[in-house]
């Protein structure tokens, strides 16, 4: 079997003119200008290339854009006084910490302090408590755009077997959350994990987001299923030089898996869109309007 290629760009693209669409019918019919607060702290390359792509489709999107560079040295005293203000601010919809934080900082405390109604992340502990009891939330952006891609392949998940790998607060475990609210049976495996590779081998659907380069072979996998590949990895190639990897080997799983999401140009450019998204669902909850009907509930 060879697999369907998800085309999370073409995906991705669809959703944000959607979101387009919406924003400027904001404008036009209720005179509001949905606008995303990011935040960096500090000089991580990967981290500014993610703000600088987010600020672009934010503005490409039609809503307002607002850029935080604060340097490394920033103490989380005022990190914390930023964050108030964002929270304050009645023209900020959304606010986006990028993570990770420099080490003097705690992340959990930041996380905390935005308004749980701005928290386009979806990481604030209110918002992780009301995703987990099946209430209205803001669902984190990464495991978001994999259940659409996934939905948008096969309608109901209902019954389905999902093997998740990684534990993290921002893919693992919403994602879990996301699968059992769509009726999967739900595995949750990380490094830990005994038997991995006979776990992986019952699944329908595959959710990789472990972090280890081309870790999932195409002869763990059962044939027919779908792989979500979230990990982004850094490796050099064969001519020295630097090509991206996901957490899948791309090569041997895209001929034993029914469909497959490539890296790059899978679930990374969803991320961006399940974001501006989440920023459209802030500022039409904020003004009492109804909310675009692309988030599942
Ligand atoms: N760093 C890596 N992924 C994310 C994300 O989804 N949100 C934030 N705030 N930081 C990140």
């Amino acid at each position: 079997m060879v697999a369907q290629i998800i085309d999370g760009k073409l995906f991705s693209r669809k959703l944000r003119d959607q979101v387009a669409e919406h924003v400027n019918a904001l404008k036009k019919e209720n005179n509001v200008t949905p606008g995303l607060a990011v935040v960096l702290v500090g000089e991580d390359p990967a981290s500014q290339v993610y703000v600088r792509s987010k600020g672009k489709q934010t503005i490409e999107a039609g809503m307002n854009s607002y850029e935080h560079r604060l340097s490394e040295n920033t103490s989380e005293e005022d990190l914390l006084e930023l964050v108030n203000r964002l929270n304050d601010d009645n023209e900020v919809h959304g606010i986006l910490v990028q993570l990770p934080l420099p080490e003097h900082i705690n992340e959990d405390a930041v996380i905390n302090a935005i308004d749980p109604v701005k928290d386009v992340d979806g990481f604030h502990i209110s918002n992780v408590g009301l995703l987990a009891t099946g209430q209205n939330s803001m669902v984190p952006c990464t495991p978001l755009g994999c259940l659409l891609m996934l939905k948008d392949l096969h309608g109901s998940l209902s019954g389905m077997d999902a093997v998740i790998i990684g534990r993290s607060n921002i893919v693992g475990k919403p994602m879990a959350q996301l699968l059992l609210s769509e009726s999967c049976t739900v595995t949750i495996t990380h490094s830990k994990t005994k038997n991995l590779e006979e776990m992986v081998g019952r699944a329908d659907i595959i959710i990789a987001a472990v972090g280890r380069p081309e870790m999932v072979k195409g002869d763990w996998i059962k044939p027919g299923a779908t792989l979500i590949d979230v990990g982004i990895n850094r490796v050099e190639g064969n001519d020295g030089g630097k090509r991206l990897v996901g957490d899948a080997e791309f090569s041997s799983c895209s001929e034993i898996a029914g469909a497959i999401t490539p890296v790059p140009g899978g679930v990374g450019p969803m991320t961006i869109a399940c974001l501006l998204v989440n920023t459209l669902v802030a500022c039409c909850r904020k003004h009492k309007l109804a909310e675009p009907y692309i988030i599942p509930n």
